[in-house]
């Protein structure tokens, strides 16, 4: 009888099974190693085009985050602001500044700045901050104190332990839903307990399984 399939391929089933796992493990660390460490440093701290300052704009002005960062409780990315809404007053403030040449010009030419991006998680990775915020999660559980900053920094490593660090514990990270952007809020000080919290309706239950964050 004609040998159609030689007696090794017998253990090629399970040699894929094995296999594959495998290779797809060392594909996501090789990803992980190689394109992790300018996005996942604490303290990454990126030079910007414009010397553009948290600590004057949310901090000593008290401009709240969402003002420019409006679509962050509705869409999955955290817009960055255009021109416009800086010349909301920079029409008017500081007009002559030399210091505002760069976006003055992005403004007239109607050209984007070239923000550089800080936090970037990599692409395996699934988040969305509509979900956190709506959990009341405060900005400053995973960006700090974003308010002192001139320079924005990674403050947190936002890797796979830190996340989940806070889906098995959430709750001392919970505020009431109307501070989250409070960057002085103080957990102790406001006597707070999200059980008592007459606005929420249900407990939060962050996933732990693999695709909840892999998908
Ligand atoms: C007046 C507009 C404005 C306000 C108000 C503002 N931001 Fe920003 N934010 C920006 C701009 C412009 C950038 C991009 C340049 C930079 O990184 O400094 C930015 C960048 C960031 C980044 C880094 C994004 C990245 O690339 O990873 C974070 C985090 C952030 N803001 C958080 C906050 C928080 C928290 C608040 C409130 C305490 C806030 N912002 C208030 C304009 C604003
Ligand atoms: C609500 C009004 C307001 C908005 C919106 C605003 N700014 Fe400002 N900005 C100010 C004021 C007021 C100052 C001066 C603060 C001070 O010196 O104490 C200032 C100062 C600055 C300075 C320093 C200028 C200098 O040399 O003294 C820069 C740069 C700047 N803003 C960039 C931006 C950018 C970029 C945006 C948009 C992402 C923006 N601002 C949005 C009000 C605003
Ligand atoms: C639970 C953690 C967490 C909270 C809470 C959080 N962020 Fe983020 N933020 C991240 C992560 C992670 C990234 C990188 C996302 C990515 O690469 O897809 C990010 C990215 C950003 C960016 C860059 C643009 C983008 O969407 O990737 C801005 C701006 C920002 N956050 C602002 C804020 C502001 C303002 C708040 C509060 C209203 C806030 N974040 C609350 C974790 C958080
Ligand atoms: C400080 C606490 C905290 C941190 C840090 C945090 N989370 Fe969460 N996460 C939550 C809470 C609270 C929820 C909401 C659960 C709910 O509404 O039942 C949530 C929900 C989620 C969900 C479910 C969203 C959905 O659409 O189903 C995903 C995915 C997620 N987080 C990913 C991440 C990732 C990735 C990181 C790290 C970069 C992270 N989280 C960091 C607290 C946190
Ligand atoms: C709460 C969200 C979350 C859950 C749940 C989660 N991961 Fe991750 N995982 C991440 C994030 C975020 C990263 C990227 C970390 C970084 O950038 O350093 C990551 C990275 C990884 C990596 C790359 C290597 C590393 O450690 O950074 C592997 C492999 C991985 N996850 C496997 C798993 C497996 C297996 C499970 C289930 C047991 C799981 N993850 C559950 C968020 C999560």
């Amino acid at each position: 009888m004609a040998v159609i399939f030689p007696s090794w391929t017998n253990k090629l089933p399970h040699a894929i099974g094995v296999g594959l796992p495998v290779v797809a493990l060392a594909a996501i660390a090789g990803v992980w190693y190689f394109f992790s460490p300018e996005f996942t440093d604490v303290g990454y701290r990126p030079k910007q085009p414009i010397a553009y300052s948290h600590k004057v704009h949310a901090g000593d002005l008290g401009l709240d985050c969402r003002f420019c960062h409006n679509t962050i409780e509705r869409g999955f990315y955290a817009a960055v602001p255009p021109a416009e809404t800086c010349m909301l007053c920079h029409t008017t403030v500081r007009k002559e500044r030399p210091t505002l040449t760069p976006l003055r010009l992005a403004f007239k030419q109607d050209k984007p700045i070239k923000w550089v991006r800080v936090h970037m998680l990599p692409d395996y990775a699934f988040f969305n901050h509509r979900v956190h915020l709506a959990a009341g999660v405060g900005c400053i559980s995973c960006h700090g104190r974003v308010d002192t900053m001139d320079v924005v920094e990674q403050k947190k490593s936002l890797s796979m332990g830190f996340c989940l660090d806070c889906h098995r514990n959430p709750t001392p990270n919970l505020r009431p839903v109307s501070q989250i952007t409070n960057m002085r809020w103080d957990a102790k000080i406001a006597n707070y307990d999200p059980k008592t919290d007459p606005h929420r309706k249900r407990t939060v239950e962050p996933p732990l399984h693999c695709s909840g964050c892999h998908r």
